[in-house]
């Protein structure tokens, strides 16, 4: 029998338990924080308040289902970094008492490797190398993939995230926050060519999202100046045509990745790799260009513990063990 492993994700705003034995997952349960709806986005001190509350539930919620006893467990896992110190802090904290007090391994996961990482949980997984768009409302990355735990970032943003662009916007529109999923949802029975917005171009495979906003938040400006009510009456369109210029972006990029490294297996992961319109323009250029996609299951897109947990089963199948005295980190090179 392989390692059991329980596994602890709360960088951000979800409080997540999963458990993993001998490299499949048994279980993802996830406490969504709906306490920053109405600020519009995150807020860092609500967010750790709530991983605190929520942990404990959590984390027995997990343990109940498969009839495995924290006796059972070989290893504690959980997410050191990235992500916001304060709600990284509960989950280490947690982590450590757990594995303190059953006398077992510490295994630290970094969030960005594991999200690459959710790409093992099902079949069909890909096959080394490949390149893997992690796009989250962290994050922005192409990240060149060796080997399980041998991974490069090879462009990445240099301002904005791509699901803060969408996030932002929605937001400038008046949507609740996360906002990239309603942009989305709306953007289905829109035009996509009914409005354009520029695109910014860095050097490199590096990415920036910090222009369109700001042209998007003008443009809408700009229009209502002219008529008060061009929102609610093109709402479908903008969104749609938004949504496209964004998978455009991140699409061109992924192809000029591709064509320099000579890796034609691509897989996309982070949570706006739910992004319906992301998905069939991938599926496309896919078909296109020859290449061999991976899209993950849309429970392992957003953040959860699931991934942490298959990082975290490749780490002790290597023996990468952390000491108790180890501290979260905020920024977290992969
Ligand atoms: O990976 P994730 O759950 O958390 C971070 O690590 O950031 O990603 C959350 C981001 C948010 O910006 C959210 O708006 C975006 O993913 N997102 C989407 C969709 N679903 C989630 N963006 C566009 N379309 C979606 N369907
Ligand atoms: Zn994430």
């Amino acid at each position: 029998m392989g390692p059991i492993i329980l596994a602890i994700e709360s960088s951000c705003d979800e409080t997540s338990a999963s458990l993993i034995r001998n490299g499949k997952v048994l279980n993802n349960i996830i406490a969504t924080q709906a306490v920053h709806r109405k600020y519009g986005g995150v807020v860092p001190e609500l967010a750790s308040r709530a991983h605190q509350q929520n942990i404990v539930a959590t984390v027995e919620e997990a343990m109940q289902g498969p009839g495995i006893r924290k006796t059972d467990l070989d290893a504690v896992a959980f997410t050191r970094g990235p992500g916001l110190m304060g709600s990284l802090l509960v989950g280490v904290s947690y982590a450590k008492g757990m594995a303190l007090a059953l006398g077992i391994p510490l295994i630290e996961v970094n969030h960005m490797q594991a999200h690459v990482l959710s790409h093992f949980i099902d079949d069909p997984k890909p096959t080394f190398p490949f390149l893997c768009l992690t796009v989250s409302g962290g994050h922005t990355q192409i990240v060149l993939v060796r080997d399980h735990l041998d991974m490069e970032v090879i462009g990445q943003t240099q301002d904005d995230a791509v699901g803060e662009a969408f996030d932002k916007a929605a937001k400038i529109m008046g949507l609740p926050y996360p906002g990239g999923p309603l942009i989305d949802q709306y953007a289905q029975k829109g035009n996509a060519s009914a409005f354009t917005f520029p695109e910014t171009n860095m050097p490199g495979l590096d990415f920036s999202f910090s222009g369109i906003k700001t042209a998007f938040l003008y443009f809408l400006r700009d229009e209502r100046a002219k008529n008060p009510t061009f929102l609610e009456e093109n709402l479908h369109d903008i969104c749609a045509s938004l949504q496209q210029n964004l998978v455009y972006m991140l699409l061109n990029r992924l192809r000029q990745a591709s064509e320099q490294t000579d890796i034609k297996t691509i897989a996309i992961a982070g949570g706006v790799s739910a992004n319906s319109g992301l998905r069939r323009g991938l599926q496309s250029m896919g078909q296109l260009l020859g290449w061999n996609i991976f899209i993950p299951a849309f429970e392992y897109c957003t953040d959860n513990a699931a991934m942490i947990a298959m990082a975290a089963h490749f780490k002790f199948l290597k023996g990468e063990f952390s000491s108790l005295d180890v501290v979260p980190l905020a920024r977290m090179p992969m």
